[in-house]
């Protein structure tokens, strides 16, 4: 990618990369200052995004030992079980949410009549609303960055891994971000995926959203 940049110089602008905890933006973000979101956040699909890249995380000496691994983890969105932890309290955000409240229900539900009972297991309902809470906790964080007007893109993928219940990512998320003020412009979907174990297309989508102010 570098490359092919060094190819394209007219195109060339400067960037600036933060490490940083996307749910506390106060150190790194002026206010109202920012025109545009575009992400491809965590979805509750289970994949522990510290293993992705733990061979990177190590030689590049961001990770060097166990504590600094944890502190790594808990700075990110909960998104699979290997990353919940005692205190944390994100869920706090979707308690009113009714759908993802029976969705997290429903995951147990199934976990007790499949009679599934590893530690993991029984953290099923529990990262699916911490998910959606930490995501809520970021689109509320990001308000005052944004400038009046600002377009967001989210790009998600509906996810049946916590016992082939189905998790609508993208309306979920859509939701959330309309209760905290956002216009929700359009779920464009851009592609579907056909699961083998539920025999269901999962949408992905596009989550567009504008930020008209306060
Ligand atoms: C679906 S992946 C997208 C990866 C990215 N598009 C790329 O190509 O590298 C989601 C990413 O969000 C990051 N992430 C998770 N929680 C975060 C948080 N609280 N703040 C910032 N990034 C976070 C994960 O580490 C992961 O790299």
């Amino acid at each position: 990618m570098a490359n092919d940049l060094t190819a394209i110089p007219e195109h060339q602008a400067s960037a600036e990369v933060h490490l940083a905890d996307a749910r506390q933006l106060s150190t790194i973000l002026k206010p109202n200052s920012i025109d545009a979101v575009f992400t491809s956040p965590p979805y509750p699909n289970e994949k522990d995004y510290t293993r992705t890249t733990r061979l990177e995380s190590v030689l590049l000496g961001f990770i060097n030992n166990k504590a600094e691994l944890r502190n790594f983890k808990q700075g990110l969105i909960r998104s699979n079980t290997r990353n919940v932890y005692k205190g944390d309290a994100d869920d706090r955000w979707v308690t009113d949410h009714h759908e993802i409240q029976s969705t997290a229900a429903a995951i147990e539900k199934r976990r007790i009549e499949l009679n599934k009972t590893s530690g993991f297991e029984k953290l099923y309902g529990r990262v699916t609303r911490l998910y959606f809470g930490g995501m809520a906790r970021h689109l509320a964080e990001l308000r005052s960055f944004l400038k009046p007007s600002a377009y967001l893109g989210y790009v998600v993928g509906d996810q049946a891994s916590y016992l082939q219940v189905m998790i609508k990512t993208g309306e979920l998320l859509a939701d959330i971000a309309q209760s905290l003020g956002y216009k929700v412009l359009d779920i464009d979907l851009f592609r579907t995926r056909f699961a083998t174990v539920t025999k269901k297309q999962m949408r992905e989508e596009v989550v567009i959203l504008q930020w008209l102010g306060p």
